[in-house]
């Protein structure tokens, strides 16, 4: 079977390294690109730069957006530490960020792989936005667009909120109104599945990788303790990778989604229309035509074993 071709869009953060590395190697992962979010953009930058460089991975990374396309620039999202990714101490970046801004290395990426290319976001969605924006044939030379973000109920940055699509609302609105097929892995799932305690031990007594990335999850992991209660440390954004490794773990649904920009208390959420309207139904009271396959569950033992097998193959 021929590999997905994928280019990852991310703001590492501890899920984002290891959706990284998950991606590297199981799919064709034609680039990576940064966005601000989970830190600064020079810090997600440096700390991507950093991940290759640890799973010595020859793949072109493009530096892209430092703030939201609307909003003003965020704090740094104390989940992940000062660094955006605290917890171990990665190796110094072997190389420099490509002399093209995101927006343009994703279009020229799709351009030279159209129909065939898999966007995947899992950081906020700005570098993508901006890319529609610019070049509306992005539309048709995308094969699909998959995503972390959004939720089908709670929030984890505000009580409806979940934080990629909260940290840039107006991005998000213009990635799922774009027309190209979606896939959302949101909170409703990604909070469920994770590595537990005995998962990260292993990881950690592990090669060279699996132990930097056990370091990095039982720093993750105390985190998701202090502020969720959590007892996983959530694997938020492999869940938007893995479906096209295993199409059997995550069970969707196709709904419409819309993206919230005004609510005083819920901008920022995402609305997923999973009421079972009939025909009728649908005519006289949806919210629009189904554009996204949202992810409704998770097989999170399986998933997560094969996310820990991976890693440990890097040895
Ligand atoms: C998302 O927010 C970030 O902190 C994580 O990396 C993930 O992409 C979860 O809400
Ligand atoms: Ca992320």
């Amino acid at each position: 079977m021929t590999k997905t071709k994928i280019l990852i869009d991310c703001d590492p953060g501890h899920d984002d390294a290891v959706a990284i590395l998950y991606a590297a190697r199981h799919l064709d992962l034609l680039g990576v690109s940064t966005c601000h979010g989970n830190n600064s953009i020079e810090n997600v930058t440096r700390n991507a730069l950093s991940v290759l460089t640890l799973g010595k991975l020859d793949i072109p990374l493009a530096q892209g957006c430092a703030e939201p396309i609307a909003g003003p620039r965020l704090k740094p999202a104390n989940a992940h530490g000062k660094s955006g990714l605290d917890g171990t101490d990665l190796p110094e970046p072997d190389r420099a960020p490509i002399d093209q801004h995101a927006v343009d290395f994703i279009i020229d990426t799709a351009s030279a792989h159209r129909g065939e290319l898999v966007l995947a976001i899992i950081g906020p969605s700005s570098n993508v936005a901006l890319a529609l924006k610019r070049e509306p044939r992005l539309t048709s030379w995308l094969r699909e667009i998959t995503i972390m973000g959004g939720s089908t109920g709670l929030g984890n940055i505000t009580p409806l909120a979940e934080f990629n699509v909260w940290a840039d609302p107006e991005a998000a609105a213009v990635v799922f109104d774009s027309g190209v097929p979606i896939r959302m892995a949101g909170y409703n799932v990604t909070s469920r599945t994770g590595t537990n305690a005995e998962e990260i031990e292993r990881l950690m007594a592990g090669g060279k990788v699996a132990h930097h990335i056990g370091e990095l999850l039982r720093f993750y992991r105390m985190r998701q303790q202090q502020f969720f209660g959590l007892d996983i440390a959530p694997m938020h954004d492999v869940c938007a990778i893995i479906p096209y490794v295993h199409d059997n773990l995550i069970d969707y649904r196709h709904c419409h989604v819309g993206v919230e920009l005004n609510g005083k208390l819920t901008r920022g959420m995402t609305v997923c229309d999973l009421r079972t309207l009939t025909e009728e139904g649908r005519a006289a009271r949806g919210s629009g035509e189904p554009n996204a396959l949202v992810a409704i569950e998770t097989k999170a033992r399986a998933l997560i074993g094969h996310v820990v097998d991976t890693m440990l193959s890097y040895g």
